[in-house]
């Protein structure tokens, strides 16, 4: 029976199936199933998600096993010469398990290796720890140069400071493996490059990756220093079909990143920078594919950052988030981003320290006429009555909190009730208690008796209210008008 699925769409049957257990009772099923399965599970095992349940990781570790067991005679003589006991991994495996590796964490060869070596070093128990590590790092590199060997491709990479805890440094060898003779081959089709914090060489990293990978899509860099920025903006500079690139650093100026970005300006299509500090002055034309811009907490100068916010203009989900912090931030970038977007915004959020201004409420009212999700922090409750009474037809969900101040909330839900829309289907709002009898003024001003199933009200209490608990007249109200609602706990570090 089993075998009468073509072979394509059993591929794309499991390409589906998320947990390893499955993939393993699918090896199960007979040889024709097991065939197509080992392509997919062995996908995996560097490509995992950390995880810290030491019984699981030492079960996750086997995969150097079979990696050790996949290797040619040269390379286990070598390991076998540093003090390795290789026979618990016979030298013949029935697959090519390495030719199958697609998504690579450094971190987890690494993290496996320290686990699996503590059964194969010779005399581990009185072996110094500085001869643990080398010994790893030989495994560590064997394991690198058969994958960049056998490995017709990988499409994710991830690479992030090894911990301290590995004591001895990776990153020699870690920039070695781009000069494999293999890896142009394996990094030809990169897809997603992960970087955070790494430590090793830069330029010699860079350089490398510079010249093979240019078809990058997903790029994510957490960069902690400044010598990381110039070559990192070069390897951006290079990509052709960049769409999602986000950018942390912690406070670093990023004037030359920016250069980077503005390269990638016809392709992408979402864009994250935090804790960046950007200064640009001249013109930058249009970002034509960018729908997606994230800022946190980002430096950014009041008529230096103008020219880069006029080039969204085809921005639909706008993030600004701006907390206390060394930059200030630039309520005429927010404005003109909204201004520049225009009607194509559909999804706002801004949260600004320590108020959303005047101007900038003002740009949200006149600009943003078709926005479907809205979500303010710190706004007054007078701007909150103004967004129910601006008939923004379009709008579906609504999230809003009056920062730093106690107001009335019986008051605000009267006043929300008397112009509510219709097509508001979610709603979410920080307030302190209020009544059963305002809650029912509310719903009526919202929808009909019992109408009220497509909408959703969330409550997310004030600390002052923190103790606050609904009655039963509460429940009354809620079951009549048949809302769904959610009065979200405060978690305890709120508290
Ligand atoms: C053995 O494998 C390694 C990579 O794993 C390769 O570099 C080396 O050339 C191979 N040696 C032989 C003799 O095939
Ligand atoms: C870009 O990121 C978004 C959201 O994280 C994701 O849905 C999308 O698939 C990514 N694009 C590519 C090309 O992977
Ligand atoms: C209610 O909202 C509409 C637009 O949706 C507006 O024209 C009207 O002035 C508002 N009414 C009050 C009492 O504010």
């Amino acid at each position: 029976m089993a075998t009468k699925v073509s072979t394509e769409i059993l591929i794309m049957i499991l390409n589906n199936v998320q947990s390893t257990q499955d993939l393993h009772s699918s090896l199960l099923v007979n040889r024709y199933w097991c065939k197509v399965t080992i392509p997919i599970l062995w996908k995996l095992p560097l490509g995992q998600e950390y995880c810290t349940n030491d019984k699981k990781l030492r079960k996750k570790a086997l995969c150097i096993r079979t990696y050790l067991s996949c290797m040619n005679t040269s390379s286990r003589t070598l390991l076998t010469q540093f003090g390795l006991d290789l026979s618990s991994s016979p030298p013949q495996a029935t697959f090519n398990y390495p030719s199958f590796t697609r998504k690579f964490i450094i971190n987890n060869l690494v993290n496996f290796i320290s686990l699996y070596s503590q059964q194969i070093i010779i005399g581990y128990n009185c072996t110094s720890n500085y001869k643990k590590s080398t010994r790893s790092k030989k495994i560590f590199r064997e394991i690198c140069k058969l994958i960049m060997n056998r490995c017709s491709f990988l499409d994710y990479f991830e690479l992030a400071s090894v911990p301290e805890k590995f004591s001895i440094n990776y990153s020699d060898s870690i920039n070695s493996i781009f000069k494999l003779p293999g890896a142009p081959k394996v990094f030809k089709k990169l897809e997603s490059f992960i970087f955070e914090y790494y430590e090793g060489s830069f330029n010699e990293l860079c350089e490398p990756l510079k010249l093979i990978c240019d078809n990058i899509l997903n790029m994510d860099l957490k960069l902690s220093s400044q010598d990381q920025v110039q070559p990192l903006a070069r390897f951006i500079n290079v990509q052709k079909r960049l769409e999602n690139l986000s950018i942390v650093t912690n406070y670093l100026d990023c004037h030359l990143l920016l250069w980077g970005i503005i390269s990638q300006k016809e392709t992408l299509k979402s864009l994250r920078l935090e804790s960046v500090g950007l200064n640009w002055k001249s013109s930058i034309g249009q970002f034509i594919s960018l729908q997606e811009l994230y800022i946190r907490n980002c430096g950014l100068h009041k008529s230096e950052s103008l020219s880069f916010a006029s080039s969204f203009t085809q921005l639909s989900s706008f993030h600004y988030f701006h907390s206390s912090n060394p930059y200030k931030y630039s309520q005429e970038f927010v404005i003109k981003v909204l201004e520049t977007a225009n009607t194509n915004l559909k999804n706002i959020c801004l949260d600004l320290h320590p108020t959303i201004t005047f101007d900038t409420f003002s740009a949200i009212l006149n600009y943003c006429t078709k926005i479907t999700k809205l979500t303010l922090y710190g706004l007054s409750p007078e701007q909150a009555i103004t967004i129910f009474n601006n008939d923004f037809n379009e709008l579906r969900r609504f999230s809003f909190d009056c920062r730093g101040e106690e107001f009335d909330a019986n008051n605000l839900l009267c006043r929300m009730a008397k112009n509510v829309s219709e097509s508001l289907e979610n709603i979410e709002i920080r307030m302190g208690i209020f009544s059963a009898d305002s809650l029912r003024k509310f719903f009526e001003g919202w929808c009909c008796k019992g109408r009220g199933g497509n909408k959703k009200f969330i409550v997310k209490r004030t600390e002052l209210a923190r103790l606050f608990i609904l009655s039963n007249e509460h429940f009354k109200v809620i079951e009549e008008y048949g809302v769904q609602f959610d009065m979200e706990r405060m978690s305890i570090e709120n508290m």
